[in-house]
């Protein structure tokens, strides 16, 4: 990693999104609305979990996210989608839950953390902490402990790591290798052309235990129909000119894997899926943006 006086500085180069760069509150895809999003339950975490007065959380989720957005302008963070943890609403969440709490020492690695707002949610549900590991680009997890005001009570292993990055020698090799009972990547593989997605998904297999059924599973924004160009150039209006990611359907999806499957010479048994958005805890409006009869893909994936 090049050395920066503030890790949210250094320069990621190609592996993290050109549009999550351009840092403009004029993208289609910000909003100042945190109500049309917050359920209930995510007010809940804020008010008891947090600590925070109910009349600050609003302001208090505002001014966390302006530090988020000012360091990368992703789409989860422009319209508060981070709020609801996507794990939690995954297909396997359930089997996510039972397979980490049969195993006497589990292990699950969030790749690309960011706040790390799944891997509390697996602590909520009773995973425990000596479990949870998490990997970005970013040390995002620093914002999170300021969301979530639970330094020092909260706790996970984390590591500045690239999921592009196959380096044997590599402190997230070293450390998470062979060693995943779970893991899970979520609103990431969407940014990338299909080959950068190719070695993507292989380098969470790459996590993966082996041998005992571990799951890689994760959710990402795509389509009942079509696939191809994310066309994020004309979503946002001309201000991101950089090279297109691939947006999938089932049949895409389904596709890549097999080529996953092929290169990394393990059995993979893969499941894909179409989500609503409406499943996921946004609406239809505050995701338009997307495209049309757009929503969450999610792959389930068991290792053999
Ligand atoms: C759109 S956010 C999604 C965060 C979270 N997983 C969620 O579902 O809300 C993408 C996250 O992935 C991280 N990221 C982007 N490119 C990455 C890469 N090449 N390797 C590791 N993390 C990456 C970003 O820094 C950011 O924290």
């Amino acid at each position: 990693m090049p050395t920066s006086a503030k890790p949210q500085d250094r320069d990621t180069g190609a592996s993290d999104p050109g549009y999550a760069k351009l840092k403009s509150d004029t993208l289609p895809w910000y909003t100042e609305d945190v109500e049309g999003i917050l359920t209930p339950k995510a007010r809940k975490i804020f008010e008891e979990y947090s600590d925070i007065p109910p009349d600050q959380v609003i302001p208090h989720i505002q001014a966390n996210r302006k530090k988020l957005w000012d360091t990368r302008a992703y789409p989860c963070t422009g319209l508060y989608i981070y709020l609801i943890p996507w794990v939690t609403k995954h297909s396997a969440w359930s089997t996510i839950l039972s397979h980490l709490k049969s195993k006497s020492d589990p292990k699950v690695l969030d790749v690309g953390v960011y706040v790390a707002h799944d891997l509390r949610a697996l602590h909520f549900s009773g995973v425990p902490q000596s479990a949870l590991c998490g990997i970005d680009l970013l040390p995002f997890w620093e914002t999170g402990y300021e969301l979530y005001k639970d330094e020092g009570r909260f706790d996970a292993k984390y590591i500045i790591g690239d999921i592009l990055d196959f380096e044997e020698e590599s402190e997230q090799a070293r450390a998470f290798d062979g060693k995943m009972d779970v893991v899970w990547s979520s609103a990431v593989i969407h940014q990338f052309p299909w080959a950068q997605q190719v070695l993507a998904l292989k380098r969470l297999v790459k996590f993966a235990k082996k041998g005992s059924g571990s799951l890689v599973a994760g959710a990402m924004v795509g389509s009942p129909q079509r696939s191809g160009d994310a066309r994020m150039g004309e979503l946002s209006k001309g201000q991101f000119k950089g090279e297109e990611a691939f947006r999938h359907n089932v049949e895409s999806m389904t596709r890549l894997w097999a080529e996953v499957e092929k290169e990394v010479g393990v059995e993979l048994d893969v499941d894909v899926k179409w989500r609503t958005w409406e499943d996921y805890g946004a609406d239809e409006k505050r995701c338009g943006f997307f495209g049309e009869e757009m929503g969450v893909l999610e792959f389930t994936v068991v290792v053999t």
